[in-house]
C-alpha cells in the first residue's frame, strides 16, 4: 500500500497532467505559434533576393537601433520565403541583423501575423470569434469553414492551399462576423460568401500570405522607419 506521501505525489502529478492541455493553450505552446526547426549553423542558406537585401539595407539605415528593424526584416523574410518563416529564414534574419537566433525566433513566434508553422498554406484564413463577431454568428462561420476544409485551428489542408486560424478581434467589429485573408477583411460574411471566397482563392495564382508581406514591407519603406503609421 502506498504511503500517504506517495499518494500525495501521484495526486499532484495527475492534477498536473490534467492541466497540461490548459497550460499549453494558455502559453500557446504547440498552437499557431509553433517554433520553427532551427537549422544547424553549417546548413544555413542565405536566400534573400537582391531586392530583399537592398530593402533590408535601406531599412537598417532608417532605424536608430538595429533591434528596431527586426519586425520589418521578418516581413521581408516572410515574403522571400514564400509566406512562411522557416528556421532557415529566422537564421538568415539573425545573421543579416547580427542578432541571436533566439531573439529573432522570440519575436517571430510572439506575433501571430508571422507564419512560423512548418507547413503553412498559400492562403491563411483568419476567423475572428471575439465578442462582436461571436454574437453575430462567428462560430457558425468557423464550423462551416472547418467542415469545408477538413482542418481545425492552426492546421493546413493536405493540398497546401489553406491554413485556418481562429483569432482575436481584428478591429473591424462594424463588419462582424469578419475574417481576414492576406490584407483583405471580408465581412459581414455568410456561408455563401465562403463558398465563393474559397473558389476565388483556389484560382488565385499568387499566395495572399506573400502579397500581404510584400505590402507591409512597402509601407515600412515608404514610412521611413516610422513603422506602420
Ligand atoms: S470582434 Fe471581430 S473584429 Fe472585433
Amino acid at each position: 500500500m502506498n504511503s500517504p506521501q506517495i499518494e500525495g505525489c501521484s495526486f499532484f502529478y495527475a492534477q498536473k497532467s490534467a492541466n497540461i492541455d490548459a497550460m499549453s493553450e494558455l502559453l500557446q505552446i504547440g498552437s499557431q505559434n509553433a517554433r520553427p526547426n532551427p537549422p544547424k549553423p553549417e546548413d544555413v542558406e542565405m536566400k534573400f533576393s537582391t531586392t530583399g537585401v537592398s530593402e533590408l539595407e535601406s531599412l537598417k539605415g532608417q532605424y536608430p537601433e538595429i533591434k528596431a528593424c527586426i519586425l520589418p526584416a521578418l516581413w521581408i523574410a516572410q515574403r522571400e520565403y514564400g509566406g512562411t518563416l522557416t528556421g532557415n529564414a529566422i537564421a538568415e534574419v539573425a545573421l543579416r541583423l547580427n542578432r541571436s537566433y533566439a531573439e529573432i525566433e522570440g519575436v517571430a513566434t510572439f506575433y501571430s501575423m508571422y507564419n512560423t508553422q512548418h507547413a503553412f498554406g498559400k492562403h491563411k484564413i483568419e476567423v475572428c470569434t471575439c465578442l462582436t463577431c461571436h454574437v453575430e454568428g462567428a462560430y457558425r462561420i468557423w464550423d462551416y469553414l472547418k467542415a469545408k476544409l477538413g482542418v481545425g485551428h492552426g492546421e493546413t489542408t493536405a493540398d497546401g492551399m489553406f491554413t485556418l486560424e481562429e483569432v482575436e478581434c481584428l478591429d473591424a467589429c462594424d463588419r462582424a462576423p469578419v475574417l481576414q485573408v492576406g490584407d483583405q477583411y471580408i465581412g459581414p460574411v455568410s456561408e455563401k460568401d465562403i463558398d465563393s471566397l474559397l473558389e476565388r482563392l483556389r484560382a488565385t495564382k499568387e499566395s495572399t500570405a506573400v502579397q500581404m508581406a510584400d505590402a507591409i514591407v512597402k509601407v515600412h519603406l515608404r514610412n521611413g522607419g516610422k513603422g506602420l503609421v
